[in-house]
């Protein structure tokens, strides 16, 4: 248990206002967005800069106090709570929100770990540029830790996972060793690639303090369609046929199910379905080109009538506005809230091959609504890239606690068909509190070994975000 004379060490080092202590003050830090874990800390530590936080960080090391790095606190696998006993401490990089430097020539954006990701695209925006990550909790998750999950999100499709964004990284080692690895190099072969060590360790190896990350150049044209579709190997056809136009243009290809629209039209105020009728499934369909006068909205008229033709979409509308364009993302991006809203869920943020998204969304429904009669099955996500968020949602009238109990067996029955497919049991949440149990199982072997191996070479005594990620 951190004891006073620690937090007082800190408090030199942080002051008043880099620090929180009230069981008050705390709580909202020590509880996950999802409500699932429930921890506490004896104090929320809010440094002001990167110096600071390396020294609380070695005299964390020194007393061999664990510590959690928190970013947005926006996790879905719980990866940024602390223990229920207390005996962590929570490193929050809040404080740490400055845009460092901006270069249109270079197209890199050197940003602390506290910018929230909305703020940092705005920033990118401002100056003509674009930075190509976008998720649903972007107005409150932190770069710090969008790069510590990799997140992947909406745009995948074009321009990858978080990491692939990244040039150049400062992060404060486990002993409070500060490694500055800022640079903004696009050819960089001097040894091992130490920065994507960090990319996706989910602050069990450090903590992220600033990172260079590449721009790209800002669309001149976005095309935004919302489509009802039949079935899921509808909407894969109408992908294909995107894919086959003009497969540079497709920013983001994103999946909803009739059961996901129907909680989004029930619970979010504003939202409304821009179509004549609800559909099975809904396909949303952005295109963009740094091109002017590509004719972007040309070819997707032409594309959805064909496919309007043959009957691969029931409807379509076409964003006539940057506000009709928002009002149709507010239909995706809202849908974990309004499953929230809904009732109790357990998520399987999965991926497969793209081309296998239709056959594993009918096995894993059935197997789903064989284990859990009534279960309510919420299938969204990025089908661009294959990840799925295979959303299960209670039974309606069911019991929110005996349901979350069941969370194992159902996550379980979804990964023997993600397995099937050849695909993953975390696609872009990360591994967090809720699934190291998985990764014996998954990552077993020398793979797993390594990552323990790593973990003990770097962080020796075990202090960075103990229990996430590794079993
Ligand atoms: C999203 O894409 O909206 C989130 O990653 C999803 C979730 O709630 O599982
Ligand atoms: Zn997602």
């Amino acid at each position: 248990m951190p004891d006073a004379s620690l937090l007082n060490a800190i408090r030199s080092i942080v002051g008043d206002k880099g620090m929180l202590t009230d069981p008050g003050d705390t709580a909202p830090y020590s509880e996950d967005w999802r409500r699932l874990y429930h921890g506490r800390t004896a104090a929320v530590i809010r440094p002001g800069s990167t110096e600071e936080l390396a020294a609380v960080v070695k005299l964390c090391a020194e007393t061999g106090t664990p510590v959690v790095p928190q970013g947005g606190n926006t996790s879905m696998v719980g990866g940024a709570v602390p223990a229920e006993d207390g005996s962590e401490l929570i490193l929050s990089t809040a404080r740490l929100n400055r845009i460092r430097d901006l270069d249109t020539a270079d197209m890199t954006l050197t940003i602390e770990a506290g910018v929230t990701l909305k703020a940092a695209q705005m920033a990118a925006a401002e100056a003509g540029c674009l930075l190509p990550l976008s998720i649903s909790s972007e107005g409150t998750a932190q770069i710090g830790g969008v790069l510590a999950v990799n997140a992947g999100g909406n745009n995948t499709v074009r321009y990858g996972n978080a990491r692939d964004l990244v040039l150049g990284l400062e992060v404060v080692l486990p002993d409070g060793t500060t490694w500055n690895g800022l640079r903004r190099l696009r050819k960089d072969n001097t040894g091992y690639c130490l920065r994507q060590l960090f990319v996706g360790a989910e602050g069990t190896l450090g903590i992220i303090t600033a990172a260079v990350l590449k721009l790209a150049p800002q669309p001149q044209e976005v095309a935004v369609a919302l489509c009802g579709v039949p079935s899921v190997q509808a909407a894969l056809a109408l992908f294909t046929r995107f894919q086959a136009h003009d497969a540079a243009s497709i920013s983001a290809f994103e999946l909803m199910s009739g059961q996901g629209m129907s909680f989004v039209l029930r619970h979010i105020p504003g939202a409304v379905l821009p179509l004549e009728s609800a559909a099975p499934f809904y396909v949303l369909v952005e295109l963009a080109t740094p091109r002017p006068e590509a004719g972007l909205r040309a070819m997707l008229e032409t594309i959805l009538e064909t496919a309007l033709g043959d009957d691969t979409i029931l409807d379509a509308a076409i964003a006539e506005s940057d506000a009709q364009r928002a009002a149709i993302w507010k239909l995706r991006e809202e849908h974990s809230e309004a499953q929230k809203r809904e009732g109790a869920s357990v998520k399987n943020d999965v991926s497969v091959p793209v081309s296998k998204v239709p056959a594993f969304i009918e096995k894993a429904t059935a197997a789903c609504e064989k284990l859990l009669p009534g279960v309510r099955v919420v299938p969204f996500g990025h089908m661009g890239d294959g990840n799925i968020h295979f959303n299960l949602e209670q039974p309606e009238g069911s019991d929110a606690a005996w349901f979350l109990a069941q969370d194992h067996a159902i996550m379980d029955a979804v990964n023997e068909v993600v397995r099937e497919f050849d695909g993953s049991f975390s696609a872009e949440h990360g591994v967090g509190k809720l699934k190291p149990y998985m990764m014996p199982d998954w990552r077993g072997g020398a793979e797993l070994a390594l990552m323990q191996r790593i973990k003990a070479a770097i962080d020796p005594r075990g202090i960075m975000n103990p229990g996430k990620v590794l079993p």
